[in-house]
């Protein structure tokens, strides 16, 4: 059993078709009036967030206390991060507390594979960089399997700024290990050259659309953007904001959050029936809590591919 999750791609089907399963069981310890169990009684996870996050970070922190783990949360904002402490440093300085599990988010891609080299601890990779973001991959399929049963055959589209998006490249490859056939669509400036090669289709329009069974929605990402690369954001909005026109009868919606609402996603659509947006954030405590058990007390569900 690889001791990490790094990666989407450390789990084949079967990897997330177990953590899947055990996701099942703690949503419904979630429905109880004690959400508590006591799997990581007396063990510590350390939640290190060098980046901003709403959702990640706090059913993280959910998830680990409703585990009954001892949970320390760091932010870059306010702790010795700011003050030019180097990650080696942050993480041997943590490991003195000897976590059981670091979890981490960082703007650069790859980190968290330095911090699995550096601590004892499961290290899971809440998001590096352009790079991965396995945890978010696991929850959007555990939302689609609620709601739909499977993946198989499904065809789905992930539509915006796939370039910046590593939400993308984890649920290109997770959608694809359950079945599904993906699309990516966006302004071509936003596609990366070469994309086909994860096994997904690419195209610069939407004109395709109504083949979707399920619209992904990635958020522009102006803080991973140097360079213009949309004309404007009017213009982006014009061709490939997702809204009612746009969308046929029976078609769902998800993005990973947070929305610019109005930019890439019409607010009416987020609020409508077609969104599953609210059960995205809500299986992520589920999910999220099944990973940490299977990473700390769990037999195998993390085979290791390589
Ligand atoms: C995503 C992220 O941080 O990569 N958000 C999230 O984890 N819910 C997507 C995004 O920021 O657009």
């Amino acid at each position: 059993m690889s001791k990490h999750l790094l990666s989407i791609e450390d789990l084949d089907r079967e990897g997330i078709e177990r953590i899947l399963e055990r996701a099942q069981s703690f949503a419904e310890v979630s429905g109880r009036e004690i959400k508590k169990v006591p799997a990581l009684k007396g063990r510590t996870v350390v939640n290190l967030f060098y980046e901003a996050s709403t959702r990640t970070s706090s059913s993280f922190e959910l998830a680990a206390t409703r585990l009954s783990a001892d949970v320390i949360s760091v932010r870059a904002a306010g702790s010795s991060i700011e003050k030019g402490e180097s990650l080696r440093d942050t993480i041997q300085t943590l490991t003195a507390y000897e976590p059981a599990a670091i979890v981490i988010r960082s703007p650069h891609a790859g980190a968290a594979a330095s911090v699995a080299a550096w601590t004892d601890a499961a290290v899971v990779n809440a998001g590096d960089g352009k790079h991965e973001h396995p945890t978010q991959a696991l929850l959007d399929v555990f939302t689609l399997r609620q709601r739909l049963g499977s993946l198989d055959g499904l065809r789905i589209w992930i539509v915006g700024d796939v370039l910046h998006s590593r939400v993308a490249r984890s649920d290109i490859s997770a959608f694809q290990k359950m079945g599904a056939s993906v699309t990516v669509a966006g302004p071509p400036t936003l596609l990366p050259r070469g994309i086909e090669a994860l096994g997904c289709a690419a195209t610069p329009t939407l004109e395709r659309l109504p083949e979707a069974d399920v619209v992904y929605v990635l958020r522009m990402q102006h803080e991973r953007m140097q360079e213009a690369f949309v004309p404007s954001l009017g213009e982006y909005t014009a061709r490939y904001q997702i809204n009612a026109t746009r969308l046929r009868p029976g078609q769902l919606v998800m993005h990973p959050g947070p929305v610019n609402r109005g930019v890439e996603l019409d607010g009416d659509v987020i609020d409508s029936d077609a969104s599953l947006i609210g059960e995205q954030v809500r299986a992520g405590v589920a999910v999220r809590m099944a990973v940490l058990y299977e990473l700390l007390v769990g037999a195998s569900a993390l085979a290791a591919v390589a």
